[in-house]
């Protein structure tokens, strides 16, 4: 089927082409000739890279040139929504019925805003999480909604987020039957189960446009799916990387999956000595400048030279662990082709379009701390080879597990190779994760009733794999507690949120959490320190991630515990009465000081060596308490406890920026992060007034601030520039360490 046949309006099929878009992927046919094109709902299970993303894009834009209305394109993670986003900005220069253009939108941000600019977009992507906040608000351009894509639908079956996807698609139901989904992953085994509850035509394909062969590697030899094998020759006394340097001497770049961070950093170190003196000089000198770049982004740390060094040979390594900036540099330098191995945990693998002409599955185990190793699932398995062969980049691609002995290599090839991927099952009836939805459901006025609740989530993916009867005794437990607590009441059979739970919902923050702010907000402790809040807010179910200590460190935090428990809310869990308890308190101190040294201006090497925190880690636990602080703030503002609404506020601004009191004022500034603050004060501007009085060629002369940003600080701050000192502005060239920084902002 030719792009040019299909009943699309014109201008839509000029992009397509233009794009090198020109004849349709079998899947992409089957899903026109199940009727996507004109209104039905899909449920599309067909392999990684066989192009259901250009399905949504036909869909998606037909229907707002058509039909009018506004999609929503849900993604898991905000770096599968970019891409995706980049996708479809090529539809912006088209043109609605009405006469304006086809606008896309991102929208990442916080979660306690209705982000009315969107109603301006016509396509909008965010993660599921996103989404369901702004649900709660009861965005009004939600009913405009008339297309949903939910993109790598099998996180449905995750434990921890998969409900979140579930509770939004069936409240888009809800409020518009007649929207039309599209459901897509590769991995959906009973997908006709799930085309069922979404009232869909199931589509299940086989096909994929560039062959992926998966194998098992075992005593020098691949053994494919097929039959056939392939000897990797021993270069490096390394299985893994032998098959990496096969390929790489082929022209190809290899993606290694590795089970732990440590061991992807290991990988990488151990590729990149492999990798000396087989780069070519042309690309060892764009390495290094590579390289360079990487050191001269964000915070220098241990594990930014550790990449750095790696990159400079053609490998690296992508985890969690590094901060975003980082992580997307390593990313870009793979997709370019300018690193040849990379080792990963498996957080790079959902959906994103990579150059590996081959993957390499180091360890079919995973660790979760709390549950131990265990095998990792088939649908796991077969998302990650996926990241091979992508039609961008190669003609074939390959996916290998190492084996240990002719036995694994056996179980390896049934368990997994050969393995179709699991059913897809709901995770939605436990306690903890439905609390926040119910209470949502009620606070947004999506159920006024105790049946209501129930009629709302009978509509649910779980309700239609279970019975809904076994859902409905936890949502009466729920409510009980939502009662007790005071976020709900009860008006004869009519139920409605109070304000305190009108505000929990919004906030996005578990009731559990809010009882806690609540309660400790209404204590008072002898002493009430940066501790009181920074505890306050470590003590509740939504910290992130939660840091359990060592053994040694167990030890210093009880000795921190007895120093400061005057400062707490709450008391300290007796060791031998309540050890689960106690076991969480530690946890709590931790993160607790680990966020009381940052604010203290240590450097994110110095809580990596203290702590083992990693900067990525540090940042996603800024982020959180960052975000628990504001609702603490606002819990407070609701509960006219005024007096405690300054502290959080600049307790707020120095967790987002990481500084001691006397910055605040300074880091308040555009362009002024916490290391350049600290310059500015050690050069004795403490204050605005001090800035106020400086002139521009004084301020210029402390490190870090160069011309620019001088003059940015004087047009924030107000004073003067004299005429003369314009003149040194205009002629004066940028230096370089002042390039260097502005890029971390
Ligand atoms: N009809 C087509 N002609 C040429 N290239 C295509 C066509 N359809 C899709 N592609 C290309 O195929 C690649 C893979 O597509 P896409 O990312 O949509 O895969 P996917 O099915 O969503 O895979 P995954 O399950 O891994 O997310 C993209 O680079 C896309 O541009
Ligand atoms: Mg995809």
């Amino acid at each position: 089927m030719k792009v040019n046949e299909l009943d699309i309006p014109t201008s839509l099929k000029q992009v397509l082409l233009k794009s090198g878009y020109d004849i349709l992927y079998p899947p992409q046919e089957d899903a026109i000739n199940a009727g996507v094109l004109k209104g039905k709902n899909i449920v599309l299970a067909s392999p990684t890279a066989s192009g259901k993303t250009l399905i949504a894009e036909l869909c998606v834009i037909k229907n707002i040139l058509t039909k009018g209305g506004k999609a929503l394109y849900l993604t898991p993670l905000r770096a599968l929504a970019s891409e995706k986003y980049e996708d479809f900005r090529k539809y912006s220069e088209l043109t609605k019925p009405d006469g304006e253009k086809v606008k896309v939108a991102i929208s990442t941000g916080e979660y306690d805003s209705s982000d009315q600019w969107l109603s301006r977009y016509d396509v909008i992507f965010a993660t599921n999480e996103k989404a369901d906040s702004l649900l709660r608000h009861r965005t009004g351009w939600i009913r405009e909604i008339s297309t949903v894509v939910a993109d790598e639908f099998h996180l449905l079956d995750e434990a921890d987020r998969g409900p979140t996807l579930e509770v939004v698609l069936t409240r888009l139901m809800h409020i518009n039957p007649k929207i039309q989904f599209l459901a897509l992953s590769a991995t959906i085994r009973n997908a006709e189960e799930v085309a069922e509850w979404l009232k869909a035509v199931p589509i299940t394909t086989e096909w994929r446009p560039v062959p992926l062969r998966e194998g098992v590697y075992y005593n020098g030899e691949i053994h494919f799916k097929d039959g056939s094998a392939r000897t990797i020759p021993a270069v490096c006394g390394d299985n893994f990387l032998d098959i990496a340097i096969e390929i790489v001497g082929s022209g190809g770049q290899v993606l290694i999956f590795a089970e732990t961070r440590k061991s992807s950093v290991q990988m990488g170190k151990k590729a990149s000595i492999v990798l000396k003196g087989r780069i070519s000089k042309q690309e060892d000198k764009g390495l290094k400048l590579l390289a360079k770049k990487l050191l001269e982004t964000g915070e220098k740390t241990r594990l930014s030279e550790i990449l750095a060094e790696q990159i400079q040979y053609g490998a690296g390594f992508h985890h969690a662990g590094l901060p975003t900036p980082h992580r997307r540099l390593v990313e870009d330098a793979f997709r370019k082709g300018h690193i040849k191995i990379l080792s990963a945990t498996p957080t790079l693998a959902a959906g994103v379009n990579l150059p590996a002409r081959t993957v390499v599955v180091s360890s079919f185990m995973r660790y979760e701390p709390g549950y131990g190793r265990y095998p990792i699932s088939v649908l796991e398995y077969k998302q990650l080879c996926g990241r091979a062969g992508r039609p961008k980049y190669d003609k074939f691609g390959e996916a290998v597990l190492v084996a240990i002995s002719g036995d694994e290599q056996d179980q390896l090839m049934q368990n997994y190779v050969l393995a179709e991927p699991e059913n897809l099952w709901s995770k939605l009836a436990v306690e903890k994760i439905l609390r926040p939805h119910v209470l949502a459901t009620i606070a947004t006025g999506y159920a006024h009733t105790e049946n209501g609740l129930y009629e709302f989530f009978g509509k649910t993916f779980y309700a239609f794999q279970y019975d809904p009867k076994m859902i409905q005794t936890k949502i009466g437990d729920i409510l009980a507690y939502l009662c007790k607590e005071g976020m709900t009441e009860f008006e004869g059979a009519r139920i409605q949120a109070t304000d305190f739970g009108r505000r929990v919902s919004e906030l996005y923050i578990d009731p559990v959490t809010a009882v806690i702010m609540r309660d400790g907000l209404r204590s008072r402790p002898k002493e009430m320190t940066d501790l009181t809040f920074l505890h306050l807010i470590s003590h509740t179910p939504d910290i992130s991630p939660k840091l359990y200590p060592r053994r040694r460190e167990s030890e210093e935090l009880e000795v921190f515990a007895s120093a400061h428990s005057v400062e707490l809310m709450f008391p300290i869990p007796d060791l031998l009465m309540e050890q689960v308890e106690y076991e969480e308190f530690l946890a709590e101190l931790k993160s607790s000081a680990v966020l009381m040294d940052w604010i203290d201006e240590a450097t994110e090497d110095r809580i990596l060596d203290r702590y083992k925190v990693e900067p990525g880690d540090l940042l996603r636990l800024v982020e959180m308490a960052d975000w628990l602080l504001y609702s603490a703030h606002e819990l407070a503002g609701l509960f006219g406890q005024k007096e405690f609404l300054p502290y959080l506020t600049q307790l707020r601004l120095r967790v987002q920026t990481g500084v001691k009191k006397e910055l605040v004022p300074l880091v308040r500034l555009r362009g002024i992060g916490r290391v350049r603050a600290r310059t500015l004060y050690s050069g004795g501007y403490k204050t605005i007034n001090d800035l106020r009085k400086a002139s521009v060629s004084e301020l210029m002369k402390v490190p870090l601030i160069g011309s620019t940003l001088s003059k940015k600080i004087k047009e924030e701050v107000g004073g003067t520039i004299t005429a003369e000192e314009w003149k040194v502005l205009k002629e004066g060239k940028e230096d370089s360490e002042e390039q260097r920084l502005l890029s971390e902002y």
